[in-house]
């Protein structure tokens, strides 16, 4: 096990790289107790990762990024939990555009596409102790040198970096360039929550102003995607004009 401190201003952060691991999820998880607020657990190769909704998280024999930022804030009471997904993916979206000056995209609540192909998810799990949340697992998956016959199996239009781009990365530097970017502001995020990324993230929607589908249980429901309020919840119109705030869900954009 290979442990990395990063010493970046005032919020440093620990990366622990593992080899291989079956889900960086389920080990910070299972170790939780074991690890410092602000550890990152890290492997290039990820034998089970898991998605939302029990998906299964794709990978192949090429090194790609997996990786779970394990987080323990001292006071849960005004953190802004619901919205640390959709801050890690505007941290995402920026370093991907930078870097390699690829358009990148965020479908809500937190994928991310270029040109409508996603090439990292997010997945969000709490620990609990006695019903109350004391800590979250951050974990997101960016697709880096994965082959394009292994996309092809994925039931949903995906891409990774090397497809784009043809040439292969190191998942390394992209993990350190999204750390140091999420850990720059971390704080200035906890203590604002989503009203701090949301001109950057409304900048970054590619689906308002578009209709749109949400998978809502066993049903498909029509809409029109409007905006984002303040706390990061999908407003959209349904088919007989009526106003609704969404919360969670997947949509499909047309
Ligand atoms: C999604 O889009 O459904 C979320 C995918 C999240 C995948 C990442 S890969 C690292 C971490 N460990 C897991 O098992 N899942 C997340």
């Amino acid at each position: 096990m290979n442990v990395i401190m990063g010493t970046l201003g005032i919020s440093k952060y620990n990366i622990i790289t593992i080899e291989q691991v079956d889900s960086t999820n389920k080990y910070a998880l299972e170790n939780f107790s074991t690890f410092d607020d602000k550890t990152v657990i890290f492997t290039k190769d990820q034998t089970m990762g898991r998605g939302r909704y029990n998906r299964k998280w794709v990978c192949d024999d090429s090194e790609n990024l997996y990786a779970s930022i394990i987080l323990k804030p001292q006071n849960t009471e005004d953190f802004p939990f619901a919205n640390l997904t959709q801050y890690l993916s505007t941290i995402i979206c920026k370093c991907l555009k930078n870097e390699f000056k690829i358009n990148a995209e965020i479908k809500w609540p937190n994928d991310i596409l270029i040109n409508g192909y996603k090439i990292s998810g997010i997945l969000a799990e709490s620990k609990m102790q006695n019903g109350k949340i004391t800590g979250i697992i951050l974990g997101f998956g960016i697709n880096i040198n994965l082959k394009q016959e292994t996309l092809d199996k994925i039931d949903q239009k995906a891409t990774s970096l090397s497809v784009l781009l043809d040439k292969t990365f190191n998942p390394e530097n992209i993990l350190n360039l999204i750390c140091d970017e999420f850990f720059k502001n971390y704080d200035d995020f906890i203590n604002e929550g989503f009203k701090f990324i949301k001109s950057e993230y409304l900048a970054n929607c590619n689906f308002l102003g578009k209709k749109i589908t949400i998978k809502e249980s066993d049903k498909k429901n029509e809409y029109f995607a409007l905006s984002i309020d303040d706390d990061g919840l999908l407003i959209v119109k349904n088919e007989i004009d009526e106003e609704c705030r969404i919360i969670t869900g997947d949509i499909y954009v047309k």
